[in-house]
């Protein structure tokens, strides 16, 4: 049977089931043309009965199974769910809320990261589990743990937290400076009287709020890093990672993240049915961004996703035929090294025993599974349907993926490959060559800028995120080639950089951007940029502190609208939610409010020109002025005039088109059936 090159499969759990549904699934994938289950997520307490005591004959079985249908393991650590004699013997280590409130157990993510308990019988876990299969020849990936993010606020944290501050800060009068403790009467004299941002009576004090997110990034990494050097001590080979979960309530810093994993893999669950396509190449861009900026060259995995629904607004609306291959295609023209989902089989019962599945309830004998198994046969190059195998045949990585020939773990096995690739890649990255898929238009996106955002107490509500997201979509629409690249990307090269909403710029940051618009880049800025350092501390002087000297303005005061009110400025254009008064002393106007204002600007920099837009335009308008910029910038949509909801990705093998619509459509001289996705060029 032909091999499929890409991460295809979803989280498999038959611990749930008895003995002969591992008969049917593993035959069930077989056909599927699966070639990676993810295993083991949250199986601690059927790993490790009772403390020290294992039982590994039904992860055997699993492993060997899969080994013997050809089916690669993405094996998990399970200490994302601690099991309940963990709990009764350590109740310290179970999670607390801000409100002081113990969490108990009965769900998962209930531990406390920075309990010794914890972490002990974490390390313990993990490191039993890589004597055992480290070696075992299903293994192609390690997957520690499962979406770091918990929360907590108990004693263990404020002890690390005191010493997190003390190698950040140094003494107590430093961080006194860099919170702006004397307002509020909040001087400390002594670090033990700081604690976590628990409950307080009103406002706490933002860059507390934000040091604390900073802290549990770094020790989520801690806990991560521990178990992944536990495997590597074992089995130096082994390629390991976890999978991130993006939104605005995780506190980690996936880009700083993103070094001391093997692959960058994420979880994306979006928001809207409709928003799926715009939603989906965000998280697929920012994925990219994050490899390309550790030293990597773009490639990462999509770990999870739901195979038949979208919940949205807490309603599980059914993705239509055809939606579930052409998703997932977007994500592997988009650079992804496969199309994993959450989850193989639906489970009887337990929490999320409504959560789609490919195979559900019913059993194998539904639409959803023949797409399936039709998207398998795809990704294997096999029958009529056009096989993404070109998109990324440049792509070393994949010539060894989990159902290629080189993927036995052994002497010089995949780790040692891994190890080579990151090196080249290193070298390569430095000036963003190299980069599979690089975009021409950057998208700024700075996941502790939104943390930032979230702290502060702003004149107005801004979702972070959701600006971001909108220049993204205003510009995916339109048919760029685009890249969402973090602070430490490589931004030489791109023709456009476009900045929304970055609240939070370091000195370096605003360096980087200076810099990159002096040497012959168009930088697009907007408002609310530039306003505070790391420690939340404004800038002074006129905003935006930080950028006021590149773009030749200055914002004296901020002037958010109320909801549903809207601005038409002297262009035509509309803008929402958020104004601004300024001046223009260095730039030249490119549209004013109402009142004759300035509204968007420019200025040129040495051998490039940086923009600012000050108010939140809709998006016709977002994509106008976009237009405008691109076109001076010499970069032109990947294909001219698409309509909406037809998206073209640029893989390095070729053109791909999506066709998110309901109609028919012709695209360049080629019929586009309803829903489909072809290769409209290869190379
Ligand atoms: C993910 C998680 C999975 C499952 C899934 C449901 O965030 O990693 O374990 O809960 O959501 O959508």
């Amino acid at each position: 049977m032909p091999t499929n090159p890409y991460f295809f499969g979803a989280d498999w759990n038959p611990e749930q089931w008895p003995d002969h549904v591992q008969a049917e699934d593993l035959a069930l994938m077989r056909e599927a043309r699966v070639t990676a289950a993810t295993v083991g997520v949250f199986s601690w307490s059927r790993l490790e009965p009772s403390p020290g005591l294992y039982d590994f004959g039904r992860l055997d079985r699993v492993l060997d199974g899969l080994h013997e249908h050809g089916i690669g393991a993405v094996l998990a650590t399970p200490t994302a769910s601690p099991p309940p004699w963990f709990t009764q013997a350590h109740p310290g280590a179970l999670a607390m809320r801000r409100d002081g409130v113990r969490l108990v157990h009965g769900s998962r993510d209930t531990y406390c990261v920075n309990a010794p308990a914890y972490r002990a019988a974490s390390l313990r876990v993990a490191t039993a589990l890589a004597e055992r299969y480290a070696r075992h020849p299903a293994v192609r990936l390690w997957h520690v743990h499962n979406e770091y993010g918990t929360w907590c606020f108990c004693d263990h944290c404020a002890r690390a937290f005191r010493t997190w501050l003390r190698e950040r800060h140094g003494t107590t009068a430093a961080l006194d400076d860099a919170w702006t403790a004397d307002f509020w009467s909040q001087r400390y004299t002594d670090w033990a009287q700081v604690l976590p941002p628990r409950a307080t009576q009103y406002l706490g004090n933002p860059a507390h709020e934000l040091d604390y997110r900073r802290f549990l990034s770094d020790s989520m990494l801690a806990a991560y890093t521990e178990q992944r050097d536990a495997i590597k001590a074992v089995a130096p080979d082994a390629q390991v990672t976890t999978n991130f979960v993006l939104g605005g309530w995780v506190p980690v810093d996936h880009a700083r993240w993103s070094r001391e994993v093997d692959l960058v893999a994420i979880d994306h669950y979006p928001s809207s049915l409709d928003g799926t396509p715009a939603q989906s190449a965000f998280a697929a861009d920012a994925a990219r961004g994050w490899s390309a900026a550790a030293g990597y060259d773009g490639r990462w995995l999509l770990m999870e996703h739901a195979p038949a629904h979208v919940t949205e607004n807490g309603v599980q609306r059914r993705k239509p035929p055809g939606m579930l291959a052409r998703i997932a295609l977007a994500h592997l023209a988009r650079g992804s090294q496969g199309a994993m989902y959450f989850q193989w089989r639906a489970g009887s019962g337990g929490a999320e025993q409504w959560h789609t599945a490919i195979v559900g309830h019913p059993g194998p004998d539904t639409r959803l599974y023949r797409e399936f198994r039709a998207l398998g046969e795809t990704l294997a190059g096999e029958g009529r349907a056009p096989s993404y195998r070109s998109a990324y045949k440049k792509v070393p990585f994949l010539t060894d993926g989990p159902g290629g020939a080189g993927a036995e773990v052994g002497e010089g096995g995949s780790g040692a490959r891994a190890a080579d690739r990151r090196a080249e890649a290193d070298a390569v990255a430095a000036d963003g060559e190299g980069v599979a898929g690089r975009g021409e238009v950057a998208v700024w996106f700075d996941e502790v800028c939104g943390w930032a955002v979230v702290a502060s107490h702003l004149p107005a509500p801004l979702d972070y995120q959701g600006v971001v997201e909108s220049w993204h979509r205003a510009l995916w629409r339109r048919g760029y080639p685009i890249d969402v690249v973090p602070p430490t990307a490589t931004l030489a090269g791109y023709r456009v950089l476009v900045v929304p909403a970055a609240y939070l710029l370091t000195d370096e940051s605003a360096r980087r951007l200076d810099e990159y618009a002096r040497e012959g880049g168009h930088l697009v800025v907007t408002y609310l940029s530039g306003i505070v350092d790391e420690h939340l501390r404004v800038r002074t002087g006129g905003y935006p502190g930080a950028l006021r000297d590149l773009l030749g303005i200055r914002v004296e005061e901020f002037d958010p609208l109320p909801p549903g009110a809207v601005i038409t400025l002297d262009t035509g254009d509309l803008a929402t939610g958020w104004t601004e008064h300024l001046t223009a002393p260095g730039a030249v106007v490119l549209a004013r409010y109402p009142d004759g204002r300035p509204a968007v600007t420019r200025r040129e920099h040495g051998a490039g020109v940086a923009y600012y837009v000050s108010c939140a335009l809709d998006e016709a308008a977002t994509a106008r002025v976009l237009d405008g910029i691109c076109a001076a910038a010499g970069s032109a949509p990947i294909l001219p005039d698409l309509p909406d909801g037809v998206e073209a990705v640029r893989a390095p093998g070729g053109v791909w088109l999506f066709n998110h619509t309901d109609e028919p459509h012709e695209i360049a001289g080629r019929q586009l059936a309803r829903g489909a996705a072809a290769e409209l060029t290869a190379e």
